[in-house]
């Protein structure tokens, strides 16, 4: 059996359309969507995610602003910075890139990011809203997931879905997506035990873990017809790659997305739409 390729770069472009329709209302109606992000250091990664995030915003009509900092700027001018953006009318979202250097609170700098600009979903508040089934800001990668089965109409209802990942970027938010869309969620990370049974087990497996000197999810590990979904993305050998080895495990599942070219785009997708979700609440808040 081949399964079918759940293709990341058509369905962000599917999200685009629908966000630049979004943007242009939003201009007639005299508001500018602006994304300021922020960049600490020269990670090449983080430098290339931020560039490729800058680009989409210009596809779609939204208008960026660039802080591109030292990698010894200190924690009081990163506060700085981020209550001057809250202050900024001008703009709708921040988005600090992550990893921040070591010297840098991360908890501290995320949780000063007024809510209604988190457009990465991370401050506490919009935490809290999506465990109560109430956030309107849901981080960008996890939201990209649930985007991808609605596509395919993969109804996850009463389904078991395994995440292989436990962080507050993918796995916690995607556990509280999942729950509210009736899966059976089973998460598990590092210390888990017997993780080939569990994988087993799933419908769905949605790997997270970017060490392929670690972990690869081989098709040994999923049952016949399991939808897979590949969220890492890392170098190894030169090459980029996922969990997965795509044309492996395609041959086994009902579904599986790629890397690249699966989940990278969704989170770029998201990240406009979450935009224009801020820019929207802006203006809501501004006529009351
Ligand atoms: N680093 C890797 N992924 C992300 C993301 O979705 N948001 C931010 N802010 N940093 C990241």
């Amino acid at each position: 059996m081949t399964g079918t390729k759940i293709d990341g770069n058509i369905i962000a472009k599917s999200v685009k359309d629908r966000v630049k329709k979004a943007v242009d209302e939003l201009k007639l109606q005299g508001v500018n969507p602006c994304l300021a992000t922020v960049l600490v250091g020269d990670n090449p990664a983080s430098t290339t995610y931020v560039r490729n995030k800058h680009k989409a915003c210009e596809e779609v009509g939204i208008l960026t602003k660039d802080h591109k900092l030292q990698s010894t700027f200190s924690q009081k001018e990163m506060n700085e910075l981020i209550d001057s953006l809250n202050n900024d009318y001008s703009i709708h979202g921040i988005l600090v890139q992550l990893p921040l250097p070591e010297h840098l609170d991360k908890f501290e700098t995320i949780s000063r990011i007024s809510p209604i600009k988190d457009v990465d979903g991370l401050t506490p508040h919009n935490v809290g809203l999506l465990a109560m089934k109430k956030a309107a800001l849901v981080a960008c990668t996890p939201s990209g997931v649930i985007e991808m089965f609605d596509y395919h109409n993969i109804n996850l209802d009463g389904k078991i879905v395994v995440l292989i990942n436990r962080s507050n970027l993918i796995g916690k938010p995607l556990y509280h997506l999942l729950l509210a869309r009736n899966a059976t969620v089973i998460t598990c990370h590092s210390k888990t035990k017997n993780l080939k049974d569990i994988c087993q087990t799933a419908d769905v497996v949605i790997t997270a873990v970017g060490d392929r000197t670690k972990f690869t999810l081989i098709p040994d590990m999923i049952k016949d017809g399991a939808v897979v979904i590949d969220v890492a993305i890392t170098q190894h050998n030169g090459k980029l790659v996922g969990d997965t080895d795509f044309d492996k495990i395609i041959e086994k599942a009902s579904f599986a997305s790629p890397v690249p070219g699966g989940v990278g785009p969704m989170t770029v997708a998201m990240l406009l739409k979450n935009t224009v979700t801020a820019a929207s609440l802006i203006k809501g808040l501004a006529k009351q």
